[in-house]
């Protein structure tokens, strides 16, 4: 594999699909900034999943289905080609977003992403033909999602490099699919850029400081009249309501704003999005965010409070989310 990101077979198409697309205002994505970015934000196990990627057995697929809870990939591979298969792809363990059926390879995650995606897809506008941005994509399963449900062009972004790698794995057997992730951050896209259809953001929003810049930053990447999806943590509460946890939420350390859904939709309006709708809110259960044999570390039963599943372990609210769209006016 080479060391350029450019010369990546999972990059091979990048070039051309910003370039038919409204993206070629985004002109260094392909080669240097890719690189760039890669290279400072350089993991110390990089060289143990880039080799982990390179041992991947070769299978061209028969059937790639993006359209179900499951995004399932088959193709022929021996017995012995399958075993190696599961044995790097849980080198690459915690797995947080899925789940995903790879030549029978059931990578059961941390969480169940497709509950997620079942709560938006009916509502948000159709994706056939829509280049899509996904903002903090983790591994990629809403953006294979977003392809199976008819996208042009996904771009997926996020800095997290091992997320990067379990999205290459998957890659590596989907083939050839108009779906890519970059290892950016939202502050590497360049500003109103103005180019996407869609732009979802989900489980972001709260790790950003500055809330208001970061819807900022979204509605610099839509067109005008394009959709933003944004899903994040909420308290209940009237408009001004906010919670700014002063020190860990739920166990996590960079958490910043969770306001009530009132409070978001005022800094919708505040950022020029119109047609702001709020779509659901739900409790995060075990159902749904659990450790399993792919992710053998903690999960939420073990970040809420055990006399009280109401509260975390902190005292503060338990995880509810909320998924809202808007249009870039
Ligand atoms: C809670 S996960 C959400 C994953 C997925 N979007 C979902 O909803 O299941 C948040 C993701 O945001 C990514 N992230 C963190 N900082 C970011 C940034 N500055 N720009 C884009 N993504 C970022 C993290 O690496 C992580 O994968």
């Amino acid at each position: 594999m080479p060391e350029d990101f450019s010369e990546w077979p999972a990059y091979k198409g990048l070039l051309a699909a910003f370039q038919a697309s409204a993206l070629e205002a985004w002109t260094e994505p392909p080669a240097a900034q890719l690189w760039r970015a890669f290279d400072a934000s350089r993991h110390g196990d990089w060289p143990k999943w880039r080799d982990v990627l390179r041992r991947l057995p070769a299978s061209a697929p028969s059937r790639v289905d993006l359209n179900a809870d499951l995004v399932r990939i088959e193709g022929a591979l021996s017995q012995e080609d399958r075993d190696s298969a599961e044995r790097l792809l849980r080198e690459l363990h915690p797995w947080r977003k899925g789940p995903y059926l790879i030549h029978g390879i059931h990578i059961d995650t941390e969480w169940r992403s497709d509950l997620k995606w079942r709560r938006l897809a009916a509502h948000i506008k159709p994706l056939t033909g829509r280049t899509v941005l996904d903002v903090g994509c983790g591994n990629g399963y809403h953006a294979w999602r977003m392809a199976g449900a008819g996208a042009k062009l996904v771009v997926g972004i996020d800095p997290t490099l091992l997320s990067l790698a379990q999205f290459l794995a998957v890659k590596h057997f989907a083939g050839d699919i108009p779906v890519y992730v970059l290892p950016l951050g939202i502050e590497d896209v360049p500003p109103n850029l103005q180019a996407f259809d869609t732009v979802f953001s989900m489980g972001v929003f709260y790790h950003r400081r500055s809330p208001l810049d970061h819807l900022l930053e979204l509605k610099g990447c839509l067109r005008l009249g394009g959709e933003l999806v944004l899903e994040t943590l909420v308290v209940e509460g009237e408009a001004g309501q906010i919670l700014v946890p002063e020190e860990r939420y739920a166990r996590m350390r960079n958490v910043w704003f969770i306001p009530s859904c009132l409070t978001l939709i005022s800094w919708l309006k505040r950022c020029g999005y119109r047609n702001i709708r709020l779509l659901d809110v739900s409790r995060t259960t075990p159902e749904e965010q659990r450790a399993t044999g792919w992710m053998r570390f903690q999960s939420l039963t073990d970040f809420l409070d055990p006399e009280n599943p109401e509260l975390t372990v902190e005292g503060l609210p338990a995880p509810r989310r909320a998924i809202f769209l808007a249009e870039s006016a």
